[in-house]
């Protein structure tokens, strides 16, 4: 089947990882499990625009971000196309117009990569499906996520929610090094939504980019022992899940987040992504449990920003402990208000 133009709008939210996947193999392979909370409101809306063209010779494209045309996006799509071209052998038939918009200002610190590239990749897979005649919905999300992966690792956690599994892991079934996969098993009602308010503590861009990171993890010392650790972890978090232990949560969430920071310290060259206020952040959240028995926690990034992770029955709590303890932390003051998402939408 052919078909001469059309669009398609996705919107997809960002994820932030509870176990950490920091280390990848050719092709995206991720060198060890991970799983993530997808959020709700931080999210990005792309629309595909396409128009056959005359030859196949060449990827052509444009790439708007809030109406504005984006040159310097250029080379992270093409490397893109490049990828998944294979697996979407119609990209040189036609041109593409994509136009992106973030619900998160742009220089947030806060990477538009995964929600950015779900998005793309499921505008793609609807291409796929207009032009094929079957395509199952288990087949479109699995190769969207699979997609998605090729244009940033994490990116592949995006589509579906409240918590998704990536990489190969034996006590979880159907999990893939290839594609994210929705978490399979009973989770307790402690974790249903779960709240993140984003501190922005640094808004700039990072200083080392995650590729970089990733790769420094080749011959890294300790490589091999976070990457069974992580294995673990993701073991554990099972039954932590389960059973809805908030405690052992918090535990092996903040030990994940500082992990990934461990592993960027002891890299060579080594780097530091955390400011001192992430350090004032951690602190203070750690007083504030010890003081008012309180099941906040954080994580981080590869990045300066603070996730600040809690209950339902915490909100109005944490909301004031938020205002008047940690906001003073954050660059002009500015967070953003999260909670766990289900994942990406065709509008
Ligand atoms: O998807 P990438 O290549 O930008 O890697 C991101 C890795 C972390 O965000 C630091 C951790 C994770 O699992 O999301």
């Amino acid at each position: 089947k052919t078909i001469q133009s059309g669009s398609f709008t996705w919107s997809s939210p960002s994820n932030i990882a509870l176990v950490k996947y920091w280390g990848k193999r050719q092709n995206q392979i991720p060198e060890n499990p991970s799983i993530s909370f997808t959020l709700d409101h931080c999210k990005t809306t792309t629309t595909l625009s396409f128009f056959k063209k005359e030859d196949s010779n060449d990827f052509s494209f444009e790439v708007f971000l809030d109406g504005e045309k984006k040159a310097d996006f250029k080379p992270k799509i093409e490397t893109f196309f490049n990828r998944v071209e294979n697996y979407l052998p119609f990209l040189k038939d036609y041109h593409f117009k994509i136009e992106t918009s973030n619900t998160f200002p742009h220089s947030s610190g806060i990477a538009s990569s995964a929600s950015g590239m779900s998005a793309l990749a499921l505008c793609l897979m609807s291409l796929e499906k207009t032009l094929s005649q079957a395509v199952s919905e288990v087949y479109f999300t699995k190769k969207a996520s699979f997609l998605a992966r090729l244009g940033s690792g994490s990116a592949c956690r995006s589509l579906e929610g409240d918590l998704v599994v990536w990489g190969k892991h034996e006590d979880i079934e159907g999990s893939s090094d290839l594609y994210g996969v929705k978490y399979p098993y009973e989770v307790h009602d402690n974790f249903k939504n779960y709240y993140d308010t984003i501190l922005l503590v640094d808004k700039g861009e990072k200083q080392v980019s995650s590729t970089i990171g990733h790769n420094l993890m080749y011959g890294h010392p300790f490589a091999q022992e976070r990457f069974k650790q992580a294995h673990k972890n993701l073991s554990d978090i099972t039954s932590i899940l389960k059973e809805g232990d908030l405690d052992k949560f918090i535990a092996l969430v903040e030990s994940e987040a500082l992990t990934l920071h461990a592993m960027m310290m002891t890299s060579l060259p080594y780097f530091i992504l955390m400011k001192p206020n992430t350090l004032e952040i951690i602190n203070k959240i750690w007083e504030f449990r010890k003081t008012t028995g309180s099941k906040v926690c954080f994580t981080l990034d590869a990045g300066a920003n603070v996730h600040v992770l809690y209950p339902e029955n915490e909100v109005d709590f944490i909301t004031k402990f938020i205002n008047t303890e940690l906001v003073a932390f954050c660059q002009k003051g500015e967070y953003i208000n999260d909670k766990i998402g289900f994942g990406a939408k065709l509008l």
